[in-house]
């Protein structure tokens, strides 16, 4: 973020500066739809921010599994954004893709960590992610700067509309307040869920469920627990537990139900409640202070987070996940 965000003061506004993009945010405010294309973690982080992108741009945005869209051929059109989300800025169906968008005149846009990678070099605009080099397959930094990063896109391309200010300014605030303040908090819990992974290492699968802001949290998680756990894990919607999922519940099969501060948490607690009375075995994540309200069965594990903004949530969420 660092001399991306405008922190504002006495006469100036709080602002984004994206340079990789200035000379392109034209052509894409003027774009009949954006297309974010990536795979795994990658595709997770676009469709995290995917609210804020809609709310703030006002422009169809669609998310596409690199993979998926070469397998269906997906159409690409010229008067489309393309945005190519890519931690490597090398996986091959992520630059075939760029290939059939660069064929296709669409406006391409890069977003990596790695400066001269073949993504890098072929779109024509772009934003990198700046997180130091990957060590660690499990790419969770990667997620929470492109996080960060599709953010400040989602802020740059709104402009600076009198009628999303106050909405644009709690998202600034927000994102300085991400580091030193929340995700250091959020870093303390270490010491106090310790003793989560010991109670689940003998199971065979855990269930991810989330729904709006955090759907990608879970779908993230569930890819994590599979690669770095070798655990099958499966990210659910929460909002289609009714249709199949809740046939797998029972007392043996642990359940992470992510149950944050926004504006699905009623519907979560509900789902909280019809899982219970299947006798599932949950491990609630809530926002502090939200204890209460969402351990109805009183016995269900809680990890209480601090609360952020909305769009913002998932970077805090996936840290102890
Ligand atoms: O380098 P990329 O971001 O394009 O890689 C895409 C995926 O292979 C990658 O995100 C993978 O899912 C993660 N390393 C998983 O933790």
């Amino acid at each position: 973020m660092r001399g991306r965000l405008i922190q504002g003061g006495s006469c100036k506004a709080k602002s984004v500066l994206l340079d990789g993009l200035k000379d392109h945010l034209r052509t894409i405010k003027r774009s009949g739809r954006i297309v974010f294309i990536g795979r795994g973690t990658s595709y997770n982080a676009a469709l995290a921010t995917r609210p804020i992108l809609v709310e703030l741009s006002g422009i169809p945005i669609t998310m596409e599994v690199a993979s998926d869209l070469l397998d269906r051929q997906g159409p690409i059109y010229r008067e489309d954004t393309t945005v190519f989300v890519s931690q490597s800025g090398e996986t091959a169906d992520t630059l075939h893709a760029l290939e059939c968008a660069l064929e296709n005149g669409a406006l391409c846009v890069g977003i990596t960590n790695t400066v001269g990678s073949a993504i890098a070099r072929n779109t024509h605009c772009g934003v990198h992610i700046n997180a130091g080099a990957e060590i660690g397959v499990a790419s969770t930094k990667a997620y929470t700067s492109q996080i960060v990063v599709m953010a400040m896109l989602a802020l740059a391309i709104g402009g600076d509309a009198i009628s999303n200010q106050a909405r644009r300014e709690a998202i600034i605030d927000g994102l300085f307040e991400l580091p030193n303040i929340k995700v250091k908090e959020v870093l303390k819990l270490d010491q106090e869920i310790k003793d989560l992974p010991k109670l689940l290492i003998a199971e065979q699968s855990l269930l991810v469920f989330g729904r709006g802001y955090n759907y990608a949290t879970a779908l993230e998680r569930a890819l994590k627990v599979k690669e770095v756990a070798l655990m099958h894990s499966e990210g659910i919607l929460a909002g289609e537990m009714k249709h199949g999922p809740l046939a797998l519940v029972d007392e043996n099969l642990p359940i992470v139900v992510i149950a944050t501060r926004d504006a699905c948490f009623s519907k979560q607690q509900s789902v909280i409640q019809q899982l219970h009375a299947c006798n599932g075995r949950l491990v609630v994540m809530c926002s502090k202070g939200d204890a209460a309200s969402v351990s109805v069965c009183g016995s269900c594990r809680v990890i209480e987070v601090p609360q952020v903004e909305d769009y913002l949530q998932p970077v805090i969420n996936v840290v102890p996940l």
